[in-house]
C-alpha cells in the first residue's frame, strides 16, 4: 500500500467513471482520501467506485451521478459532499467531452466549415464552463477552510491546436488560461490552482482503435497517479499557477527537482506578447 498522505481530506473528481479520472480516484482512495465521484454514465461509475473502495477502505468513495454543467446539480452535490464527508479540499475538474465524438479524427481531418456546432458548442460547455462552475461552487468552501486545491486537467500544447480535433484543443487553450485567473484569484487564500496533463496521447477511449499507435505504446492513464496525490497533499503547499506534465514527474527525485523537472507556469508566459495599454488617469 501506498503512503496514507491524504488522510482527512476530501477529493471531488469529475469524470471520475473511465480513464484517468477513474484512475486518479483510485490512487487518491489508496492515499487515504475520501473521493466523491462525479460523472454522468452511471453505470461505469458504479464499477469504477468499486474499483476506489477496494483500494481506499469501506466509506471512502462516493459515486455520484452530476451533470458538471449543471449549476443547481453541483450545488446540490457539493452540498452533499460536505455533508456527509465533512469538508471538501480538493477538486480535480477531469471530465471532458474529447475529440473522439469526430469520426477518424486521429487518421483523416475534418475542415473546421464542416464541424458539427452542437459537438462544439459541447466541448467548450463541459472542457471549459463545466470546470469553472465546479471550480466556483467549491471554491468558497475552501477558502473557509483555509486551505485547499484545484487541479484541472489540460493537454500539450500540439493537441491545443492539433488540427482535425474541434473544439477540443481550443477547449483545452482556454481552460489553461483561465487556470492561470484562478491562481490569481486565489492567491493568499490557501487554496491554489494547478494544472496536470499526462504529456501525450493516452491509452484511453479519447485515442481511439483506428489511430496509428500501438496501444501499449500509448502513456498509459497510471501516469496521473503519483503526481495527482502530490498535488492534492500538503507537501504542495504553496505551488500555484504551475502545469506539470505527469510523464516527466519522478517521484525519486528531491521535491525542488522533481517540481522543476515536470513543472513550468500555466499558459503562454513565455509568448512575452502583452497588450499595451494606456497610462491610467
Ligand atoms: N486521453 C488522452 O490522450 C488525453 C491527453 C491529454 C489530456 N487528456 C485529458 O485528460 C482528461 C481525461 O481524459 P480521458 O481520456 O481519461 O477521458 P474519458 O473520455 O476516458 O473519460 C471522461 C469521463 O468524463 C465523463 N463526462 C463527460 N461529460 C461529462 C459531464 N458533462 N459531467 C460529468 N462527467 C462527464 C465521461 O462520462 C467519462 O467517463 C480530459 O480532461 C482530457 O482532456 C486526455
Amino acid at each position: 500500500m501506498r503512503n496514507r498522505a491524504l488522510e482527512g481530506k476530501t477529493v471531488l473528481m469529475t469524470g471520475a467513471g473511465r480513464g484517468m479520472g477513474r484512475r486518479m480516484s483510485v490512487a487518491l482512495a489508496e492515499a487515504g482520501a475520501r473521493v466523491a465521484m462525479i460523472d454522468i454514465d452511471e453505470d461505469v461509475l458504479r464499477e469504477a467506485a468499486e474499483e476506489a473502495e477496494g483500494a481506499g477502505g469501506q466509506g471512502s468513495v462516493k459515486p455520484m451521478v452530476c451533470d458538471v454543467t449543471d449549476a443547481d446539480r453541483a450545488r446540490q452535490t457539493v452540498d452533499e459532499i460536505v455533508a456527509s464527508f465533512g469538508s471538501l479540499d480538493v477538486l480535480v475538474n477531469d471530465a471532458v467531452v474529447g475529440p473522439e465524438r469526430i469520426a477518424g479524427f486521429m487518421v483523416g481531418h475534418t475542415n473546421f466549415w464542416d464541424l458539427d456546432d452542437d459537438l462544439w458548442n459541447a466541448m467548450l460547455r463541459v472542457n471549459v464552463f463545466g470546470p469553472q462552475l465546479m471550480a466556483k461552487t467549491c471554491a468558497p468552501v475552501m477558502m473557509k477552510n483555509g486551505w485547499g486545491r484545484i487541479i484541472n486537467v489540460t493537454t500539450s500544447l500540439n493537441t491545443m491546436y492539433r488540427v482535425g480535433g474541434g473544439a477540443y484543443g481550443p477547449s483545452k487553450a482556454a481552460l489553461e488560461a483561465h487556470t492561470h485567473i484562478m491562481a490569481h484569484d486565489l492567491d493568499g487564500t490557501g487554496v491554489t490552482a494547478n494544472i496536470l496533463i499526462p504529456g501525450g496521447p493516452v491509452n484511453t477511449r479519447m485515442i481511439p482503435a483506428d489511430a496509428p499507435f500501438s496501444r501499449s505504446a500509448l502513456i498509459q492513464p497510471e501516469v496521473m497517479e503519483i503526481p495527482v496525490v502530490w498535488l492534492a497533499s500538503e507537501d504542495s503547499d504553496g505551488v500555484n499557477g504551475m502545469r506539470f506534465i505527469a510523464a516527466l514527474w519522478d517521484p525519486d527525485l528531491p521535491r525542488d527537482d522533481r517540481i522543476a523537472r515536470a513543472g513550468a507556469p500555466v499558459a503562454w508566459t513565455q509568448l512575452e506578447s502583452r497588450a499595451i495599454y494606456p497610462s491610467e488617469d
